[in-house]
This record gives structure tokens, C-alpha cells and sequence, in this order.
């Protein structure tokens, strides 16, 4: 089993065993506001590799890059004038830009899966310091076993992994509970890749722009993590119910009853007073607790699409697409 460190009670401790642990190559798992990652040095092959062993995960599906601040992204990628001003706006934060990679920059190419352009976040809290500290960027995609549900807690990420994983700092459970919002701009025009912890209506307030989403399925391929069956927990997921069937679980929003919740296996609510953004804290952790009771399947109430709720749907979409 991964040891668990404290990044409250001993923030000092966990930068210096991080940092070390990192420097040897070796991922470790870190607290951000979105989702738990599994970072490692992005300019060292070796470690990169190592992320897509640990997490099953196909290896032409390219890694988010987390920076200390917009100066360090700024040595790596290319920012036009609007990519910079959102970057302004939203970071640190639950916002990933798809820039092209500068010549000179000394991320691995195996980090970005040989593209010729890089996603680049710059994160909140203890991530932030850990990236100051370490000095380079880290490769961190959600820390999760790839197609499973991310990781909103330590205690989520030692139990997935074992003993494959060496460390993991504990941050407490992960604020936004989604991951974030990936946008790219081009010819002036903002694209949605990734509807996550960053409203989209936010992204239009900001640059006075709409936010463009992907008309087909086949503008997925931009974002090659973006595919069904994905964020899955292992009973069968069940939207837009409006009845619960005996031993089901039921995962509800608003307070909103359904018949036949007196034989659901167990019922859970999303937020009762229908706060999305308590809701997208809730998702993940709901699911895995919904998993654990062996139930055959699990039901959802529908969740308003609008705000964060069209990630949430995206979400669900995801859990509830047939397996592959
Ligand atoms: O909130 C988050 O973004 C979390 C935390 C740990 O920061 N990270 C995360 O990373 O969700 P990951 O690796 O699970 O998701 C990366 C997504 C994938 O869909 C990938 O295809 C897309 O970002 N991506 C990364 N680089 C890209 C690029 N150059 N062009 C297009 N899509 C890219
Ligand atoms: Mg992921």
C-alpha cells in the first residue's frame, strides 16, 4: 500500500518527499482542487512511461502539463493574446489550455503522445507549491486505474492502486470534484474540448466570446481521452429514472423523491438544496460508494444541464455508454 502523507499537518515534509520521490522518476499522486493526479516529471521519459503503466492507459492519449504559474507555461507553450487573457482570468484553476508546444520547451514528447501542441493547467493549493518547489513541469492525469472513475480523495487512490503507487499527499477531498474544463483557442475562435470545473458561461462572461462545442462526435478526436465508456464504476449506470427498482442504487439531486426509493439498496443525494457545484464535488465519490454496495445497478434522477451541469451530464453520459 502507497504511503499516505499529510500536506496540512506537515506541508514542509510532503514538499521534500515529494520532490525527492519525483526527482527519481517516480509518479506520485497529488492533491489539485479538480481531481486527484498522478504526477510525474513531464521532461523525463522514464517517468512518463511509467504513469501509462500504472494506469493501463493508452499511450497516443496525451497528459495534462501542471505549471506553478502562467510565467513557467509561458516557457513551454505558445500563448496568443486570447488564450492569455483567459489564462489570466482562471488560473491557478480547474482550467486546461490546449497551446502549441514551443521548440525549446523541455517537455517529453511522450507527454503530449508526439502531438505538436501541449495542455497546460496551472493548479490551485498544495499542487501549486509542489510545482514551485520541484522547478519543472508535471505530466498529471486523473489518478485512477484508465477508464474508472477519478479520484476526489487520497484514500480513493491508495485503494485503486496498491503497492504499485510509492506515495500519495493527502489534501483532503478535492473541492470541484470534476476535472477541468479543456479549451483551445483557434483563429480567434474558442473551442470546448472538455465541458469540466470551469462553467463554460464563465470562459463567454470573461471574453465576451461563445464557447464553441463540438458539433460531432468526430471533433472527439482532438481529445483522444474523451471517448465512451469512460469514468465507469462497475454496476451498470441507469439515467433519467423516474422510478427505482428494488435493490438499486438510487443517486438523486434536489431533494427530488422517486417512487420506489423505500426498496433502493440505498439512496444518496447530490445536493439537496440542487447546488451544482456541490453536486460535481459529490459525483465521484457517490459512485464509488454506490459500487461498494454490490448493488446490480445504479439509478440516476435527471440533473439540470446547465452551468456545471452539462459536465456532470457529460459524466454520466460517459458512465451510463455501453462498455467496450
Ligand atoms: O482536472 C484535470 O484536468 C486532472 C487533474 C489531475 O489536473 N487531469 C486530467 O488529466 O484530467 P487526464 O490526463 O485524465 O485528461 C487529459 C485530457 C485528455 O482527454 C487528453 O486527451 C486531453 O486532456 N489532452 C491533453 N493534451 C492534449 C492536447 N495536446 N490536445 C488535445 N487534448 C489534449
Ligand atoms: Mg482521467
Amino acid at each position: 500500500m502507497a504511503d499516505i502523507v499529510d500536506t496540512l499537518s506537515d506541508a514542509q515534509a510532503a514538499l521534500a518527499r515529494a520532490s525527492e520521490t519525483l526527482g527519481r522518476g517516480v509518479p506520485v499522486a497529488i492533491p489539485t482542487e479538480t481531481v486527484y493526479g498522478l504526477a510525474a516529471d513531464a521532461t523525463n521519459p522514464l517517468a512518463i512511461t511509467r504513469i501509462y503503466e500504472m494506469k493501463g492507459r493508452p499511450r497516443f492519449n496525451p497528459l495534462i502539463c501542471h505549471m506553478a504559474d502562467l510565467a513557467m507555461a509561458e516557457r513551454h507553450a505558445v500563448f496568443d493574446p486570447l488564450s492569455r487573457k483567459i489564462a489570466e482570468a482562471f488560473w491557478p484553476g480547474p482550467l486546461t489550455l490546449v497551446l502549441p508546444i514551443r521548440p525549446e520547451s523541455t517537455i517529453h514528447p511522450l507527454a503530449r503522445a508526439g502531438l505538436d501542441t501541449v495542455g497546460i493547467r496551472v493548479p490551485k493549493g498544495f499542487a501549486s507549491r509542489l510545482l514551485a518547489a520541484f522547478g519543472r513541469p508535471l505530466a498529471a492525469p486523473s489518478a485512477n486505474t484508465s477508464g474508472r472513475i477519478s479520484p476526489t480523495t487520497a484514500r480513493h487512490v491508495a485503494d485503486d492502486f496498491g503497492a504499485k503507487l510509492e506515495l500519495v499527499l493527502d489534501g483532503g477531498p478535492a473541492v470541484v470534484g470534476l476535472e477541468s474544463t479543456i479549451i483551445k483557442v483557434e483563429d480567434g475562435t474558442i473551442r470546448l474540448l472538455r465541458p469540466g470545473g470551469l462553467d463554460a458561461a464563465e470562459i463567454e462572461r470573461v471574453t465576451g466570446l461563445p464557447v464553441l462545442r463540438s458539433e460531432s462526435a468526430g471533433a472527439t478526436i482532438e481529445a483522444p481521452g474523451m471517448l465512451a465508456s469512460h469514468y465507469a464504476p462497475d454496476a451498470p449506470v441507469r439515467l433519467n429514472a423516474s422510478t427505482v427498482q428494488p435493490g438499486e442504487v438510487l443517486i438523486r439531486f434536489g431533494a427530488a423523491e422517486l417512487p420506489g426509493e423505500a426498496q433502493a439498496a440505498l439512496v444518496l443525494d447530490l445536493s439537496p438544496t440542487g447546488d451544482l457545484a456541490e453536486a460535481a464535488a459529490n459525483l465521484f465519490g457517490f459512485m464509488k460508494q454506490a459500487d461498494a454496495t454490490g448493488a446490480a445497478s445504479i439509478a440516476f434522477s435527471p440533473i439540470p444541464a446547465t452551468g456545471l451541469g452539462e459536465a456532470i451530464n457529460d459524466r454520466l453520459q460517459r458512465a451510463a455508454a455501453p462498455r467496450g
